[in-house]
């Protein structure tokens, strides 16, 4: 097996993010990552069944247990964080017990904070299972749950041990949940990786039929990035923001659709047009660029435009209520044009209007 080996470079917190085909298998590659006795596997019911026995099998000598979630965003919740504690608990976890996610974001996310609460923080690794836990979620070390006031409002950073990215997963991702991460994909092309970007556009084709060579490349491209990012701007005090280009509109879009209509990564595909759109009505990015980017999302089976009858002063409000505004003016990521984006403070709201009214 081909195993590629990227480091997400933190200092005495580096560590490696390990992409092959068949890595759950191979437990000699990542059983060295686990450094206590125990360990906990989290993982939700879609996942458990497929995968949840090849991890055990890498297991031997490591006192263990599993614990599954249903599946879904609702699963995201400060009441399940509360299950786990209680399976670690009856586990007998002590400072160096493991936490294993096994899943996508959804586990990722709640594994992760779990695993940064418990006993002030134990040791955990990503095995994330759908494309965007493989380019996105699992890397960088963001964690948290939702609450019923909002997404992602209790979290923490906690770097995981090691992501272990086993590309051969991804044959029983449901077709819409495999295309929305590629989407997430085409966000680093376009925001930091013009060669990036036309590559994709070359090998569409092959990403659509999920050739395992050109799905192997695409993810550690897209994890390459995200890990430098990651190492130079761990906490979002710069660069790092730069990732959420697509994400103040795809938030609102999600919001105002209702969760679970939209998929994150559709939302965000519409998000980068529409941030596209803006940057080129502020003469800040070729309009042609903007073209090429809804070519490229359309032909990964991405919509590229909100659906019929979003209202744009419902979309404008919530993203007057995005994190990263400050003192009540809209600071967006927009676009350079392929491979540069920036961060725009106190952007112009009647035209960020027009744009959402697809005026
Ligand atoms: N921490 C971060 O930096 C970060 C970044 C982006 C997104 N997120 C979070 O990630 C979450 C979304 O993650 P997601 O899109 O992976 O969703 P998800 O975890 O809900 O997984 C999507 C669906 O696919 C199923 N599934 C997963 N792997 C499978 C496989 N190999 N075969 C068959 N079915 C499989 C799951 O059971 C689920 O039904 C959101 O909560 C979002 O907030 C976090």
């Amino acid at each position: 097996m081909s195993i590629v080996e990227l480091d997400v470079a933190l200092g005495d917190r580096r560590y490696p993010i390990w992409i092959g085909a068949g890595l759950l298998d191979d437990a000699q590659t990542w059983r060295g990552a686990i450094r206590g006795k125990q360990a906990l596997i989290v993982s939700d019911e879609h996942v458990a069944p497929l995968y949840l026995e090849r991890i055990r099998a890498g297991l031997a000598g490591v006192t263990h247990d599993a614990i599954v979630l249903g599946a879904g965003e609702a699963s995201k919740s400060l009441e399940n964080v509360a299950g786990v504690f209680d399976a670690l608990a009856a586990l007998g976890a002590n400072r160096d017990a493991t936490i294993i996610a096994l899943g996508g974001g959804v586990v990722g996310d709640l594994a992760g904070f779990a695993a940064a609460c418990w006993m002030r923080g134990v040791d955990f690794l990503q095995m994330p299972t759908t494309l965007l836990a493989m380019v996105d979620s699992s890397v960088g070390g963001k964690t948290g749950v939702n609450l019923a006031a909002g997404k992602n409002l209790v979290g923490a950073f906690h770097q995981p041990r090691a992501v272990v990215i086993d590309t051969a997963t991804l044959a029983t991702l449901p077709v819409r949940e495999y295309a929305a991460g590629l989407a997430e994909i085409v966000k680093y092309g376009a925001i930091g990786d013009a060669d990036f970007f036309a590559w994709l556009e070359s090998h569409a084709d092959e990403l659509n039929a999920r050739d395992a060579s050109a799905l192997a490349e695409a993810i550690a491209r897209s994890c390459r990035q995200k890990a430098g990012v990651v190492a130079r701007d761990e906490r979002e005090q710069g660069e790092r923001a730069l990732l959420n280009f697509g994400h103040t509109f795809g938030h609102a879009l999600e919001a105002e659709a209702g969760y679970g209509a939209l998929l994150h990564g559709e939302a965000v595909s519409i998000g980068m047009v529409q941030a596209a759109t803006l940057s080129a009505r502020l003469g800040r990015a070729p309009a042609a660029d903007g073209e090429r980017l809804a070519v490229l999302l359309t032909r990964l089976g991405q919509p590229i435009a909100p659906p019929r009858g979003t209202d744009p002063d419902a979309l404008l409000a919530r993203m007057r209520l995005d994190k990263k505004n400050l003192s009540g003016r809209l600071r967006l990521v927009l676009w350079k044009g392929i491979g540069k984006a920036e961060v725009v403070p106190d952007v112009d709201e009647a035209t960020i209007r027009a744009v959402l009214a697809g005026a």
